[in-house]
């Protein structure tokens, strides 16, 4: 009730310092890096030899020994160093916009690797760190700053070496699922826009296969006869417009060898399951049977 009194000004106010609170480092930071780290090399990739606690230790001091806006990408590169990997051929999946979807391609198909299945990756995954303004007092748990507002924000400085070294490790092919839902799909300064793409190697990536995947709703414009028939809903961006034209533009010009789809059938059987209720994969459906 007495909210109802606030000005919307103070009630903003609040809520922003609710979020800020939130934001701190991730509780029991320590226990959820090691305990993954123990679980990968234990479960995950039995019989792969990195040293958990030397990992922890130098990421801690990456970490605390600088202000929470300056740790830089350089200032992890100990910790890289604890922790090398090299990833098979033809199964790394890049993604943007789309990872909730990718991580559930990736589990059922369990032919990918995703940057969360590398080590790092694994480890970092969904967790919020940074140190104190007076630094060696360990990593603060109240609040961290927002990426936006840092320099060098801690999070994102690990992200951007962990993507740069999966891209630069890929060989054979890789795929890339896309959302053909956003305004620009291909967006040249998100991570894969520009870290990742830039880390490819066009002399070990034989193809670039780019996967377009677009919400189902919408009005249905596109009917495929793929065991069944099933229809596609309009996209704003696909293989053939928008933003996409701009990635497959770079990814000539630098000479990859690529391929582009937006009707890939496993990607929409998968979107199906997700939203069986969708007109089109009722479509779909009653054709199968
Ligand atoms: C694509 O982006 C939209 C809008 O952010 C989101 O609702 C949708 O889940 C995304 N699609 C996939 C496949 O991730
Ligand atoms: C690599 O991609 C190309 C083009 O999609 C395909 O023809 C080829 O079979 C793929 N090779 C492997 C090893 O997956
Ligand atoms: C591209 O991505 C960046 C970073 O994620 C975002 O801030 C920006 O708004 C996006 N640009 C467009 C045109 O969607």
């Amino acid at each position: 009730m007495i909210a109802d009194h606030l000005p919307a000004a103070l009630m903003l106010l609040l809520l922003f310092d609710d979020l800020s609170a939130d934001m701190g480092t991730t509780p029991n930071l320590k226990q959820i890096v090691l305990g993954r780290c123990f679980s990968y090399v234990t479960l995950i990739s039995p019989g792969s030899r990195y040293n958990c606690e030397e990992i922890w230790r130098e990421f801690r001091n990456a970490v605390i020994q600088r202000a929470p806006c300056n740790v830089r990408v350089k200032d992890y590169s100990r910790m890289f160093h604890a922790s090398p990997q090299a990833l098979p051929c033809d199964t790394l999946l890049f993604w943007s916009k789309t990872r909730e979807f990718v991580h559930s391609y990736s589990a059922i198909t369990r032919r990918f690797c995703t940057l969360e299945d590398t080590l790092v990756g694994y480890m970092f995954n969904d967790l919020i760190w940074c140190g104190q303004k007076e630094k060696h007092r360990g990593f603060d748990f109240i609040s961290c700053p927002e990426w936006s507002t840092c320099a060098n924000h801690p999070v994102y400085s690990l992200w951007k070496q962990a993507s740069q070294n999966f891209a630069a490790s890929a060989c054979g092919n890789i795929t890339v699922i896309l959302n053909g839902s956003m305004e620009n799909a291909f967006n040249r300064t998100s991570m894969f826009g520009s870290v990742e793409l830039d880390g490819l190697n066009p002399r070990m990536v034989n193809h670039v296969n780019i996967k377009v995947v677009a919400n189902l709703e919408g009005p249905i414009i596109l009917c495929l006869c793929l065991c069944g028939l099933l229809c596609v809903s309009i996209a704003r961006d696909s293989c053939t417009k928008g933003s996409i034209l701009n990635l497959i533009q770079i990814l000539k010009t630098r000479g990859f060898r690529w391929t582009c789809t937006d009707t890939d059938m496993t990607l929409l059987i998968l979107q199906c399951i997700q939203n069986p209720r969708q007109l089109s994969c009722q479509i779909f459906h009653n054709n199968m049977l």
